[in-house]
C-alpha cells in the first residue's frame, strides 16, 4: 500500500527509497565533464533527459531506444555542470498533484483543495518548489550552468535544444536538430515505451488512474485553479519570490 507519509531529511520531505539512499547523494562526486540535471519534479525531466541524449547520441532514434529513459539517466539517489530546468509553479502543482494521485510510492495527495495547501507549504516529495527554484536561480551566475524553462521548449523547441547543444559542446546539423524535435515532442515521446513510464509495474505507477505523459500543455491551471486559489497564489508567490530580480513572472503572465 501507499506510504501513509513523507520521510523527511534536513527538513525536506523525501520518497522512502531516496532517504535509503541519501548517503549516495551526499558522497556524490561529480566528474568535470558529467553533465547534471536539475529538475523540481513535474518540470519536464524526462523531456530534457531525452533531448539530452538524442543530442549525445547525435540524433540517432535507435541508439535512444536502447534502454528505458530512468536507466540512460539515472537518479543520482539511486546511482550517482548542472542543468536547473523549472516550469512555471502553477502547472507543476496541477502535474504534481495527477502525478501524486497515480504515484503508489508517494502518499495519497487528498483532494486538489488539500493539495493546493501542501504544495504552498512545501510538503510534498523532494521539498518546496520556490526553495528548488530560488536556490538555483541565485547561483546561476556563480556555476557552470544552464537555466532552462519548459514553457520555452515548448515554444520554440528547436531554439531550445540548439542552446543545450552549445552547452554539451556540440555542433550538430539542421537535419540532425529537426529530428530531434520531432522525437522528443510530447506526442511521440507518449508512444515511446522507452520514455512513457509504460515499463513500470502498475503497483508502481498506476496509468490507469492518471498517465505519466499526461497533458504536456502549458496553462493547464486554469482548468483546476479557482479565481480565488489564484489570487492567493498570486499573492504568496509575490512575496516568496522577493529578491530574485529577474527571475520570469511566467505564472501571472500566462
Ligand atoms: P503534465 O502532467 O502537465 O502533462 P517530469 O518528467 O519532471 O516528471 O515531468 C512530467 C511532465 O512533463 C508532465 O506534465 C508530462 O506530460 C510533461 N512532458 C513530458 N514529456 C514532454 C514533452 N515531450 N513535451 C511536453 N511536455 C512533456
Amino acid at each position: 500500500g501507499r506510504p501513509p507519509q513523507l520521510r523527511e531529511v534536513a527538513g525536506v520531505p523525501l520518497q522512502a527509497a531516496t532517504v535509503d539512499n541519501w548517503s549516495q547523494i551526499q558522497n556524490f562526486e561529480a566528474n568535470s565533464d558529467d553533465l547534471l540535471i536539475s529538475t523540481y519534479p513535474k518540470s519536464g525531466t524526462t523531456w530534457i533527459q531525452e533531448i539530452v541524449d538524442m543530442i549525445e547520441q547525435n540524433g540517432d532514434v535507435e541508439k535512444c531506444r536502447r534502454a528505458i529513459i530512468q536507466h540512460r539517466h539515472p537518479f543520482i539517489e539511486w546511482a550517482r555542470p548542472p542543468q536547473p530546468s523549472a516550469r512555471n509553479a502553477k502547472d507543476c502543482m496541477v502535474s504534481y498533484y495527477h502525478f501524486q494521485r497515480m504515484n503508489q510510492m508517494l502518499p495519497d495527495p487528498g483532494t486538489w483543495e488539500e493539495y493546493y495547501e501542501t504544495f504552498i507549504s512545501g510538503k510534498v516529495g523532494w521539498g518546496s518548489w520556490f526553495d528548488h527554484v530560488k536556490g538555483w536561480w541565485e547561483r546561476k551566475d556563480r556555476y557552470q550552468l544552464l537555466f532552462l524553462f519548459y514553457e520555452d521548449i515548448k515554444r520554440d523547441p528547436k531554439h531550445e535544444i540548439q542552446k543545450v547543444m552549445k552547452f554539451m559542446g556540440k555542433n550538430l546539423d539542421e537535419k540532425v536538430l529537426d529530428t530531434i524535435v520531432q522525437e522528443t515532442s510530447f506526442e511521440k515521446m507518449k508512444e515511446n515505451p522507452m520514455t512513457n513510464r509504460s515499463t513500470v509495474p502498475r503497483s508502481v505507477l498506476d496509468q490507469s488512474i492518471s498517465p505519466f505523459m499526461r497533458k504536456g500543455t502549458v496553462g493547464d491551471w486554469k482548468n483546476h485553479f479557482t479565481v480565488a486559489q489564484n489570487e492567493r497564489f498570486d499573492e504568496i508567490y509575490k512575496k516568496k519570490m522577493e529578491g530574485n530580480p529577474n527571475f520570469p513572472n511566467f505564472c501571472m503572465e500566462l
